[in-house]
């Protein structure tokens, strides 16, 4: 007998649960069977079928006659289980055309929405909102989009020079705003409440995803963490900086520092879990916080300014400048920044360093 190769255990004292992330299964072993399970494990070959706890194991494909190729993955264990455990997800009904798509999709809904939608971040407790210029729509426009999308670049070389309050509204409207210009798209197909457009499409139509403003340099706004509110086009304070420089917050990455304004873009789990119930959701909310960056970065970009992006957060101290918490169903997940520069990949010191490798 072997050993299924795709299952992990969880300690849930007292029992232990068996999760075969690749068969999607999960078993609730209590202490005898968990012991049964460890001597197994060690000796496979002693598995009798005859056993009652061996006989339900084995018809819980723990153990199978044949040996099983673990997937060839090369990676950590980790994301292994991750993504495998997030693929193939068994549907319990396949809508075999257009018709029963339509009723399948239009039950999911009234079963969805017959419970409450987790909230959105209250406006009226806290600091006062501060309203945002209007954004400069025409600025944008002119750009071009194919010039925009050829200029955009990752730039590490900024100086402190402050951004405009008018460049940081446009850029939060577009990115992250709700568009007054959809508004009028009355459309009967969209549940009550889900109405809300942004410029970047949305996981369910959720807006899940939210932003954080790091403002360090911006004319007119002290510096400070602010949450943007995208229904009301304005800023609220959530925290001033911390007593550390963004590289800190950012994994070390120093050069980042001058940077004058940023945005930590965050994801409300609980709005995903609400309408999708399986973990594959997790994998569309980096995909949601990815178009919002794509988004910031080209419209930065059309403002004339450089652009810098990050996955590398130091959770704990992002957490702490968002106030966030880190069980919070609230979590951030990525840094799109901008700013005036040189426009250079590398930061001066990196050039420089390069510089010296290469002299004979
Ligand atoms: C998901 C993602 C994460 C990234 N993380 C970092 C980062 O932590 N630090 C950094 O300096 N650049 C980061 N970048 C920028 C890439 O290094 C950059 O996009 C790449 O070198 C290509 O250069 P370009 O953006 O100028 O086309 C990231 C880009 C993406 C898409």
């Amino acid at each position: 007998m072997y050993i299924n190769p795709s299952f992990f255990v969880l300690a849930r004292p007292p029992c232990l649960v068996i999760w075969d992330y690749k068969r999607h299964t999960q078993f609730e072993l209590d202490p005898d069977y968990s012991a049964r399970l460890i001597q197994l494990i060690a000796t496979p070959e002693q598995l009798d079928p005859c056993n009652s706890m061996d006989a339900q194991f084995l018809a819980a494909g723990l153990f199978t006659p044949i040996q099983q190729v673990p997937t060839p993955w090369g990676w950590d264990e980790l994301s292994k289980i991750f993504h495998i455990g997030t693929k193939n997800i068994p549907c319990e009904y396949m809508p075999q055309d257009i018709n029963e798509w339509s009723q399948h999709y239009l039950a999911h809904c009234k079963e969805v929405m017959a419970a409450a939608p987790p909230p959105p971040r209250c406006t009226f407790d806290g600091p006062e909102l501060i309203p945002l210029p209007d954004p400069a729509l025409s600025v944008a426009r002119a750009a071009g989009l194919a010039t925009t999308l050829i200029q955009r670049k990752t730039c590490r070389s900024f100086t402190p020079r402050a951004v405009s309050l008018v460049d940081v509204g446009t850029l939060l409207y577009l990115t992250l705003g709700y568009l007054h210009e959809r508004a009028d798209d009355d459309d009967p197909a969209i549940a009550e409440g889900f109405a809300a457009r942004r410029s970047s499409p949305s996981g369910g139509g959720l807006n899940a995803c939210d932003g954080y403003l790091y403002v360090r340099n911006v004319s007119g706004l002290a510096p400070g963490v602010y949450f943007y509110h995208p229904d009301r086009h304005a800023l609220q304070l959530v925290a001033p900086l911390l007593d550390a420089p963004l590289g800190q917050l950012l994994a070390g990455q120093h050069f980042i520092n001058p940077l004058p304004v940023g945005l930590f873009i965050t994801c409300r789990f609980d709005k995903l879990w609400w309408k999708y119930e399986h973990s594959r959701a997790y994998r569309m909310a980096y995909v949601e916080a990815g178009h919002l960056s794509q988004t910031f970065q080209l419209l930065a970009t059309a403002l004339g300014l450089n652009t810098w992006l990050t996955g590398a957060l130091s959770d704990a101290q992002v957490e702490a400048q968002l106030g966030l918490q880190e069980t919070s169903a609230e979590q951030a997940l990525f840094f799109v920044g901008c700013g005036h520069g040189d426009g250079q990949a590398q930061c001066q010191e990196l050039r420089a360093l390069i510089a010296a490798q290469d002299a004979p």
